[in-house]
């Protein structure tokens, strides 16, 4: 497969233009149909993923390692905690062993620096599979899913609600100001987004035409929405605190009540895990609003994209 970004790092949707997300969504896009019908797709024969992680995943583990397996190659487990990383090596020597071994690598870990590092000294395409900042392949993979479900992204208004502070919103503010799809997140006083991602998604999107909105209203936020989305309250890494969390961030639940503003034949969204009645209520992650699982077999042929198209 030929590919201007054959070599590249997936850090940060940041680093893409919206032509390069594209070709990922729609790689991704024609990989899922050509599975679909029963074709194999194998650009990386004997090729190998190794994949790091410092936090649990169900999704993202199980999708690359049956990604990878299905274009040919084969993806290895490695746990941070079994890594010389967890005994002080560094991660510029890791970087530097693993790419004499490995032809990718896949980490999900806690500070958003050591991936950056990890790219940085590493001659092997390095994705971000989830950093305290920011999940990359779950927004792009969102994009899929949207475009899927909507027939269309540009223009899209999309609204999150919930902990604005997080590394799901922070990719979907630079997802949507990439590809023109308006962006509202609603959360209270402390949870906002950090102020320089949406600042640098504010300079794309004033390209792109994306309008930005950062409220402290949900109402406001997913009135005449095409897309509502949700994200746990307590991301992995910040347990301590949770009751307050919950108390604060009650107001800003996916319900029945919050439903009835949404736009018609509008979709909700989660990345998922979900904690039920706390982010969402059953009534809408179980209703027919509901696109969540659509939504997570999405994962698996969008980072097929991206492996097929960096590795
Ligand atoms: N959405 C997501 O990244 O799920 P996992 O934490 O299960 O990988
Ligand atoms: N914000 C969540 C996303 C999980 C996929 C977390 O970091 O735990």
């Amino acid at each position: 497969m030929s590919s201007g970004l054959r070599g590249r790092d997936f850090v940060s949707l940041r680093d893409f233009s919206a032509e390069e997300i594209w070709q990922i969504v729609e790689t991704a896009r024609a990989m899922k149909l050509r599975l679909k019908a029963g074709m194999e797709d194998r650009p990386l024969e004997g090729k190998t993923l190794g994949m790091i992680f410092t936090k649990p995943s169900t999704r993202t583990r199980i999708s690359f390692e049956v990604g990878i397996w299905q274009l040919g190659g084969v993806g290895l487990f490695l746990s941070a905690q079994e890594l010389q990383l967890r005994r002080g090596e560094t991660i510029e020597d890791t970087a530097r062993v693993l790419s004499r071994y490995l032809d990718g690598i896949m980490i999900r870990t806690y500070a958003h620096q050591d991936v950056v590092d990890l790219a940085k000294h590493s001659s092997i395409p390095v994705i971000n599979g989830l950093t305290d900042l920011l999940h990359p392949c779950q927004a792009a993979s969102d994009l899929l899913t949207i475009w899927e479900k909507l027939g269309r992204v540009r223009g899209v208004k999309f609204a999150f609600t919930g902990d604005g502070n997080n590394n799901m919103v922070h990719s979907l503010l630079f997802a949507g100001a990439k590809v023109g799809m308006d962006v509202r997140v609603a959360s209270p006083e402390g949870f906002h987004p950090d102020p320089e991602i949406v600042a640098q998604a504010q300079e794309d999107a004033a390209r792109t035409g994306a309008e930005i909105l950062i409220t402290d209203d949900a109402r406001e936020a997913v009135e005449g929405a095409d897309v509502v989305y949700a994200d746990v309250w307590t991301s992995m890494g910040q347990e301590d605190g949770k009751e307050e969390r919950l108390r604060v961030l009650m107001p800003y639940q996916v319900n029945g009540d919050l439903w009835k503003h949404v736009g018609e034949g509008a979709v909700f969204m989660h990345c998922l895990p979900a904690h039920r009645e706390e982010e969402v209520t059953t009534d809408v992650i179980d209703g027919p609003m509901s696109v969540v699982f659509d939504q997570a077999e999405n994962r698996m042929h969008l980072q097929k994209a991206i492996m097929a198209l960096t590795m």
